[in-house]
């Protein structure tokens, strides 16, 4: 199944903060999520779902394996430690959070290890995440550009990373962009706000569309529902060439996640 356009992020949100954003996301009609190993709130991901009575096979989860786990003999029982928290028997999409730090598990085992757990039905599909051009030629020469289903990036108007995209837009390999909002900093862009006012949008909404007329996925927290509900409404906004030519000119390298010595050497 491909990569869902639209999902919920959940990155920081932990306890009944994020069961309520999960609750109200899938109330309001989000169908993705995303979570992570290291957000600690896998389990609460998994309550939410079973407490909002929506079917399992209506979602799309996304989990990711934490740097600690990526070597063979602790991946699978660390996706399956995940899919027990989330309450399931499978998740959609599992990445590799980040790359091993310092090449110190080789991305072959790491990949060949998800692929196992693909064959055992533990997930649907496989991809990586804050990987650059070339480890994502690395992860291409492994295991092939079609069983990489995306590889999520930090992508929003300050970040634009033109040549990752033109790089995987080349290769056929999808992009998830995280952070679309710059963690909110978008709401107060006078460029953003200025294309909002001609389309009776918000800049957020603008920076939601943008990202998805590029083709990206996109996976906006929340934990207020106004803003859950009109992320989503983002899906019907259509910008024009002008709108998009001026976000462009946004761009300014801004990187918001890199942690020390986890981030790798970016393009
Ligand atoms: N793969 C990775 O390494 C990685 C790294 C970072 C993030 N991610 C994923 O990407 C997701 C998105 O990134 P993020 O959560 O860090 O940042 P984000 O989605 O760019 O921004 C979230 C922030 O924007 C605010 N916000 C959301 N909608 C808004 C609206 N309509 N109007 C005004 N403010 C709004 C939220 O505040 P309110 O709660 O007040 O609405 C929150 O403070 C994460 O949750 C996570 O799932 C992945």
């Amino acid at each position: 199944m491909p990569v869902p356009a639209f999902g919920l992020g959940t990155y920081r949100l932990k306890g009944q903060t994020v069961i309520d954003s999960v609750r109200t996301a899938l109330d309001l009609g989000y169908r993705a999520i995303d979570t992570a190993q290291i957000y600690d709130n896998e389990a609460d991901v998994g309550q939410a779902i079973e407490e909002s009575g929506v079917a399992r096979d209506a979602l799309y989860l996304t989990t990711k394996i934490w740097i600690d786990n990526l070597s063979k003999d602790r991946l699978i029982p660390s996706l399956r430690e995940s899919l027990r928290k989330l309450r399931t028997d499978h998740v959609d999409l599992t990445l590799i959070h980040w790359p091993s730090p310092g090449g110190a598990v080789p991305l072959a085992e790491s990949l060949e290890a998800l692929l196992e757990a693909r064959a055992q039905g533990l997930t649907g599909e496989i991809g990586v995440s804050n990987f650059t051009i070339a480890l994502l030629e690395e992860a291409i020469a492994i295991a092939g550009a079609d069983s990489i289903a995306t590889n999520q990036v930090e992508i929003s108007p300050y970040l634009q990373n033109r040549r990752l995209a033109a790089f995987a837009r080349e290769q056929g390999i999808h992009l998830t962009s995280y952070m679309t909002l710059a963690y909110g900093e978008v709401v107060h862009d006078p460029v953003l706000q200025e294309i909002a006012g001609r389309h009776d949008a918000t800049a957020v909404q603008v920076a939601l569309a943008w990202a998805l007329q590029q083709g990206f996925s996109v996976i906006p927290s929340s934990t207020k529902r106004a803003n859950l509900e009109s992320n989503l409404a983002a899906t019907r906004l259509r910008l024009g060439a002008d709108d998009l030519a001026a976000i462009a000119a946004l761009d300014r390298n801004a990187r918001l996640a890199s942690p020390d010595g986890i981030a790798p050497q970016w393009d």
